[in-house]
């Protein structure tokens, strides 16, 4: 199968000789949600804008569903639609011509109906005659994914969709997101809300300092990488871990009222009976207790400062 976008041997220096990134490699598969995660100034801004043709590579070749993205630039960015992360929009246009008119851009002929199935898709309907200065910040936002449908691309970016976008906006802007999937429409996505990732993403792929660092399945990274937790609620709380139990590596959590046992889920045994044998044989007694996975979170922020 031809992946949808395929990075080659990317390296970005910039003219201030700052190397942004390093020999990326990366293949998308078609229709399927890749969320890219990375600390602020990863490189995930600058490999986006290189796939859609804004900023140029310095070594690396970049195929958007087959065509270069130097030599066939036209046809590359014709597939491609990208919701960039700082939000500009043209204030004193309505919504309806602000979105008709990015599809000129693209040299593609008008399609009201096209439009029109846009804006009702992202709730945008009943604002289409509205200039934009007059919207919120999501509706702004929603504007600015129908600017990027509007040429009808196979492969939609959305850098940092929702940044400082509510809750309640967040959790809509994802169904928009999973309901453009389910047309076809390959999606790539920058986030620093982790919840997103584990939320909406089929894969993952972590840059950190220019590196792709990983890029995993997200139910396969959550197996692998992921601890579970074992909290022990005690009777009586303790003001140290008892020393014959120190082979277990316990933490004390609440003030001595809690016992906490991590694990490997992938582990053989996971030493969870022989840890309440050996409680019990050091007479320390629990009134309940919890196990909880890492999340995703978890997993970033340890795999990130493993590079530091
Ligand atoms: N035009 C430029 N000239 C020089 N350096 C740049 C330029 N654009 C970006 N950089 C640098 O490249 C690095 C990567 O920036 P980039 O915007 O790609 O990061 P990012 O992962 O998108 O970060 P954020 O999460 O903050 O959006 C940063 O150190 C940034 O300062
Ligand atoms: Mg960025």
């Amino acid at each position: 199968m031809q992946h949808v976008i395929s990075v080659s041997n990317l390296s970005k220096t910039y003219a201030s000789g700052f190397q942004a990134l390093r020999n990326v490699n990366l293949e998308i598969r078609r229709g399927e949600i890749f969320a890219l995660l990375g600390p602020n100034g990863a490189g995930k801004t600058t490999l986006i804008s290189i796939i859609c043709g804004i900023v140029n590579p310095s070594e690396g070749v970049v195929l958007a569903d087959g065509h270069d993205i130097i030599t066939e630039y036209r046809a590359a960015r014709s597939r491609i639609g990208l919701v960039p992360q700082e939000l500009t929009t043209d204030a004193f246009e309505t919504v309806w011509a602000t979105v008709s008119f990015s599809r000129g851009l693209f040299g593609k002929p008008a399609n009201p109906g096209h439009i029109e199935k846009v804006l009702r898709d992202l709730s945008l309907w009943d604002k289409k005659d509205s200039k934009i200065m007059t919207l919120s910040g999501g509706m702004k936002r929603r504007v600015l994914i129908a600017k990027a449908l509007s040429h009808e691309p196979q492969i939609l970016f959305l850098d940092e969709p929702t940044a400082g976008v509510d809750v309640e906006l967040r959790r809509d802007m994802w169904g928009v997101v999973r309901a453009l999937r389910e047309t076809g429409v390959t999606i790539i996505l920058t986030t620093h809300y982790i919840e997103e990732a584990e939320q909406m993403a089929d894969r993952i792929g972590v840059i950190s300092k220019g590196e792709i660092i990983l890029v995993e399945e997200k139910a396969e990274l959550m197996r692998k990488l992921g601890r579970k937790q074992l909290t022990l609620q005690l009777q009586s709380p303790l003001d140290h871990v008892p020393a014959e139990l120190a082979a277990y590596r316990l933490e004390l959590a609440a003030e001595g009222s809690e016992l906490v046992y991590s694990y490997d889920t992938q582990g053989e045994r996971t030493g969870i009976t022989a840890l309440l044998k050996d409680l019990n044989a050091a007479g320390i007694r629990f009134k309940d207790l919890q196990t909880k996975q890492s999340s995703l979170e978890e997993i970033f922020v340890s795999l990130v400062r493993e590079r530091r």
